[in-house]
């Protein structure tokens, strides 16, 4: 741990990768981890743009209920350290594989969301796309031009918001170190941006496949170890 907190000290350019496991700790499952998503269902039956041509109203029964829960969650402690790491740091990009929108609440500014924002909707029709929080009753949702609106995140096998691999890249390529939280780092190309840091601060309860290769390997909670760093 003070190993971690001295390297953070003498970095002048941090970035962070953070997964799942970064709101563990403010009551959102995971996917892979105990309890998680994908323990439960079938990420083919979800979480890709053909499971939601066959079925979006199924597709969105499960969107709309991850949206009504990440509602009631609140930023922990974890998100809340990268905060103020962000404000400690000359330079500071936090890169997030979650669509929960919690760095946002948070208070953090300089984020790549690699795989969307579930409070985002986007017409099949007419490409609009724009934030959503409320409840959605009507499933599927359609959009003023009478489109089917679908989730604003990124399924499988679709391609990443444009710009955001190539930002996020550059951001790990130019940073100090790189601090990776709360993913199993098993999706890519995000798990691919870890091997292109100079330097890399690993945070998971658990190993991962990158856990050898890093810098530091912290074995904890991201809410736990994040605080304690800064
Ligand atoms: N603090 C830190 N890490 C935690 C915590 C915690 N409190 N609890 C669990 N973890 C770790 C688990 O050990 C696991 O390695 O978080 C990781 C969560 O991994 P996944 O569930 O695979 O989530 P993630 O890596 O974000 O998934 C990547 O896959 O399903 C797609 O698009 C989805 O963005 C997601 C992507």
């Amino acid at each position: 741990m003070q190993a971690a907190a001295n390297l953070l000290k003498s970095a002048a350019n941090v970035a962070v990768l953070t997964g799942a496991g970064v709101s563990a700790e403010s009551g959102i499952p995971t996917f892979r981890s105990n309890g998680g998503y994908w323990q439960k269902h079938r990420f083919e039956d979800l979480a890709t743009p053909q499971a939601f041509a066959r079925d979006p109203k199924f597709v969105w029964t499960w969107y709309e209920e991850r949206r009504r829960a990440i509602a009631e969650a609140k930023p922990n402690a974890g998100h809340l350290a990268l905060t103020e790491l962000e404000k400690a740091m000359p330079v500071f990009t936090l890169i997030t594989q979650n669509v929960d929108g919690l760095h946002d609440l948070a208070g953090s500014k300089n984020i790549i969301k690699l795989h969307g924002d579930i409070w985002t909707v986007r017409c099949m029709n007419c490409g609009e796309e724009r934030v959503d929080r409320s409840r959605l009753e009507d499933l599927p949702p359609r959009c003023h031009c009478g489109g089917m609106l679908r989730p604003g995140v990124v399924w499988f096998g679709e391609m990443l918001p444009h710009g955001a691999l190539e930002r996020a890249t550059a951001a790990v390529r130019a940073a100090d170190i790189l601090i990776v939280a709360g993913t199993s780092a098993k999706v890519y190309p995000a798990a691919g941006l870890i091997p292109l840091a100079a330097k890399v601060i690993e945070i998971n309860p658990e190993e991962t496949p990158f856990s050898d290769e890093v810098t530091i390997s912290l074995r904890g909670k991201s809410a736990e170890i994040l605080p304690q760093l800064l």
